[in-house]
């Protein structure tokens, strides 16, 4: 009998990137890496798990979420008429009591929701429009505090804009000086065009001084003449930034009319911007001045997939002024992508998929360390499922979570009894 000389032993897995009828492999787990994939491995492990052919993937990657908003549904009061304006005034109230307490308690009750349920990677926006940067610091102090369980990207939001009130450029560089990941802006609420198309280059420069990520909350609102998308492209083109640059939302590019939207497209294919579409959110945020019909308020993500840009899927918000649902699973956002976004084709459902897990990883720059390989940390999830379709049509259960070479989460499917024949 040999000798143990794994940690964790999977066996018979399903890997999520080999045909149905491919032969079921163990994953070996040493020291936070995988160290074989192979049939039948002959080795022992302290912690053996039958994975009984289900399947296997990576971690689902969150590439679009505010912690700090979270769970903060109804507090002082409900959004009435669902609009992104509205959230954003009510956002304004509850912050004036944001404690560091406050902030991190529901970061951390956020992203222990977020990892029970397979996510192992995620980018927060934090509101840097508050003079006490109280929701940075709490992030900043939650990022440190998950590290060894959960990879935490904390993306700097001016949420009043950059030139909506006069400290908020300042404060907006300050987080980067105390350690933000990354760099955003809001250029459709600003209060002019024209300082919306300032705020996208002032994001580029403050991205390049500090050698960070961009991620802009860019035209999510439903006017079709908003198009700070196409400033954002030309920032792109001009500079070296290359796929760290991301472009959230962009729902006003499902307004664009179809001769500006091709023209659009071809820009966008010049550049590596990476797009987030969130349809849970925005498919009840927009359209709100619609009658009949009423738009759907949510990104081309059929066609930037079809034209090979990258695109990942968020939730947002979880249970906050904007939404006051959420799960925070990704199989919901992914599902509810399949929907609105009419991606039925088998291979549109698996691309869903891939939106929630190596797209977001790509919007998040986190390639090297991604991955179910021989080599790569040993991050990954087991789901009750036999391939991505059945995985989102069912929004199967997570099963188990392996984060950085531990067991750290472990759930039973739900168990369904059939007692009708004994009547
Ligand atoms: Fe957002």
């Amino acid at each position: 009998m040999p000798s143990s000389s794994f940690s964790i032993l999977l066996r018979r897995c399903r890997l999520i990137n080999q045909p149905g009828s491919a032969e079921l492999v163990d994953i070996a787990i040493q020291d936070n890496q995988i160290r074989a994939i192979a049939p039948q491995l002959r080795q022992t492990a302290d912690q053996e798990i039958d994975v009984d052919g289900q399947l296997v993937s990576p971690p689902f990657v969150e590439s679009h979420i505010h912690l700090d908003s979270a769970l903060t549904a109804g507090q002082p009061r409900w959004n009435q008429s669902g609009t992104l304006f509205e959230g954003i005034e009510i956002w304004r109230e509850r912050k004036q009591d944001l404690t560091l307490e406050d902030v991190k308690a529901r970061a951390i009750a956020t992203l222990k929701l977020q990892a029970s349920q397979g996510v192992l990677f995620v980018r927060s926006h934090v509101d840097v429009s508050e003079p006490g940067l109280t929701a940075l610091q709490g992030l900043l102090e939650v990022r440190q505090a998950v590290k060894d369980w959960m990879t935490l990207q904390v993306m700097a939001f001016p949420q009043d804009g950059i030139y909506g009130a006069p400290k908020n450029e300042a404060l907006l560089e300050e987080a980067l000086e105390r350690g933000a990941d990354g760099v955003g802006g809001i250029p459709h609420y600003e209060l002019t065009r024209e300082e919306g198309v300032r705020s996208v280059h002032r994001v580029f420069e403050l991205a390049a001084k500090y050698n960070r990520l961009i991620d802009v909350h860019c035209d999510e609102v439903d006017d079709d003449q908003s198009r700070f998308l196409e400033v954002m492209a030309a920032c792109a083109i001009r500079s070296d930034l290359g796929s760290g640059v991301t472009a959230s939302h962009t729902t006003a590019f499902g307004s664009y009319d179809n001769a500006y939207a091709f023209k659009l497209m071809a820009f966008l294919e010049r550049t590596q911007i990476n797009f987030i579409a969130n349809p849970l959110i925005n498919i009840t945020l927009q359209g709100r001045t619609d009658t009949y019909p009423k738009r759907r308020g949510v990104t081309r993500v059929k066609e930037l997939w079809g034209h090979g840009l990258n695109v990942s899927l968020g939730n947002d918000c979880i249970q906050d002024p904007w939404y006051s649902l959420g799960t925070a699973n990704m199989l919901e956002a992914a599902a509810m992508a399949v929907h609105v976004c009419q991606m039925t084709g088998m291979d549109e459902i698996n691309a869903c998929y891939d939106m929630v897990t190596i797209h977001g990883a790509k919007t998040l720059n986190l390639q090297d360390d991604y991955g179910v390989e021989v080599g790569k940390p040993a991050n990954l999830i087991v789901l009750d499922a036999s391939d991505r379709y059945d995985a989102i049509r069912r929004r199967a259960t997570v099963r188990y979570v392996i984060s950085q070479g531990q067991l750290l989460v472990q759930t039973e499917p739900p168990k369904t009894q059939w007692h009708g024949d004994e009547r």
